[in-house]
């Protein structure tokens, strides 16, 4: 079970020769994904060879191989968790029954939209990230872009199986909307607004893989809790490969600070003009950028109230993060959560019943997971003896779903004034300004063992290889 079959067109673990109609249908979906890839992945990668980690079994211990391959050659398959026997729902409605191997008749049409949601976010930040490798800071992030790349075009499959396997045609329709459907697309976006936003800049890509990754570690969380036996098993894998992702983004920040602050010092000044002149990205800019894709992505969990969250938790379809840990009765009928909203021109706390807010309970728990790298970033700056702190912006700022949609809350939340909203935003989020100044640092630097003047290298290379180790071969 644990170990992948590589024998076969798609590398699985599942068995997939046993079901000739399935293995059919998906070696025909294999080379759109293929001409997607070509057309909406990384741009000029096409003959480069990346030293890229595969999967080769879902043991914890030892389940990648690392070496040189063509991206386009990338073994991207199917692979779950092995099943847990005698395994229970444990949470909702239905609890203490046994799981379900199969599609429950009433639970279809939501469960089809949770699984499509989800997938439509892995290729959708392929495409955000494609134009990135031109102007990569190293060659060692280079390589690390290009792997989350390949690793999200495998949560692709990991979501487009179990279309294909459990939804028969619609399954199999929803699948090939999964490839038209493009990030920013006038016509046809992506389902998630931030999905469908510009990373413009290295600064931006360390953030989203930081917190927007971390999102998606909180919603595969949630899904590995899932009664939908195989939704739980093939979210606890991407949740193996996913770790790396959020990785890149907080050494990423964190190598961004390291540099600034030695510059500071050397400089001995905090003066943004003359750090700009230098050539390196100063800490309010970089708390501007973590206002920005902290807000943005607080919003990816919904609105904070939501009977669709209640329908999806009793249902058995969705749990919260770390549901089995939890020491309640698991069903939640009659508890209660405080939302936030304005009244008055104040924050007010709110009391509704749990089931409506478990959007909420996620947010929070998302809260106060991104709060801990925060804390490591400031660590870095306080080590250089300068007195700056990043922070968390308060989470009703900057919002734009549920009760706080529109509302002009401060990083401090407080609520202002639109006059006094537009006077400050400027030293709230990035303006224009700060963004041409990050994107006029994105230079191209390949040479193995250099890195550009704003971010220092890293501590240590990838599977133990030096820094300065040839990750990428242009060829
Ligand atoms: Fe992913
Ligand atoms: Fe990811």
């Amino acid at each position: 079970m644990s170990v992948i079959n590589y024998s076969e067109k798609i590398p699985n673990n599942v068995n997939l020769s046993e079901d000739r109609t399935l293995q059919r249908a998906l070696e025909q979906w294999q080379p759109n994904f293929i001409n997607w890839w070509d057309d909406m992945g990384p741009e000029g990668s096409t003959d480069m060879d990346v030293y890229l980690r595969t999967a080769v079994s879902v043991d914890p211990q030892g389940w990648a191989q690392f070496g040189h391959v063509k991206m386009r050659d990338y073994r991207w398959g199917v692979f779950l968790n092995p099943g847990e026997e005698g395994r229970r729902i444990h949470f909702g409605d239905n609890i203490g029954e046994k799981v379900w191997q199969d599609v429950p008749g009433e639970h279809r049409a939501n469960l089809r939209r949770i699984i499509v949601t989800q997938g439509d976010t892995e290729p959708a930040s392929v495409e955000q990230q494609r134009h990135l490798g031109l102007t990569a800071p190293s060659m060692y992030d280079l390589r690390n872009l290009f792997q989350i790349n390949v690793e999200e075009g495998r949560h692709l499959w990991a979501m487009v199986y179990l279309l294909h396997k459990y939804f028969g045609k619609d399954g199999r329709e929803e699948a090939d909307a999964l490839l038209q459907r493009n990030s920013g697309n006038e016509d046809n976006p992506r389902i998630l607004q931030a999905f469908n936003e510009k990373t413009p800049d290295w600064l931006s890509f360390f953030m989203f893989t930081y917190f927007t990754d971390r999102d998606g570690k909180f919603q595969l969380c949630a899904l590995a809790e899932s009664a939908f036996d195989p939704l739980a098993r093939t979210t606890k894998f991407m949740l193996t490969e996913e770790a790396h992702h959020m990785f890149v983004g907080e050494s990423g920040v964190s190598r961004t600070i390291q540099r600034t602050v030695d510059v500071m010092n050397e400089l001995k000044t905090d003066d943004v003009a003359k750090l700009r002149e230098a050539g390196v990205i100063d800490l309010p800019t970089i708390q501007r950028y973590i206002n920005f894709h902290f807000s943005v992505t607080i919003d990816l969990f919904g609105a904070d109230e939501s009977s669709n969250a209640a329908t999806f938790y009793s249902s058995g379809l969705k749990g919260r993060y770390e549901e089995g840990k939890r020491a309640d009765d698991h069903v939640l009928k009659g508890n209660s959560y405080k939302i936030l909203s304005v009244e008055g021109g104040k924050l007010v706390e709110k009391e509704v019943p749990m089931l409506n807010a478990l959007n909420e309970v996620l947010r929070d728990d998302y809260i106060n997971d991104s709060k801990g790298g925060i804390e490591r970033w400031n660590r870095v700056i306080e080590k250089a003896g300068i007195p700056f702190k990043l922070k968390a912006p308060h989470k009703a700022f900057h919002r734009n779903i549920g009760s706080l949609s529109g509302a002009k809350i401060t990083p401090d939340g407080e609520v202002v004034t639109d006059e006094k909203w537009m006077a400050k935003v400027g030293e709230w989020l990035p303006s224009n300004e700060d963004r041409a100044y990050v994107a006029s640092l994105m230079g191209r630097v390949v040479e193995p063992g250099k890195f550009a003047n704003w971010i220092s290298p890293p501590v240590m290379g990838i599977n133990r290889q030096p820094v300065n180790f040839d990750y990428v071969r242009f060829n």
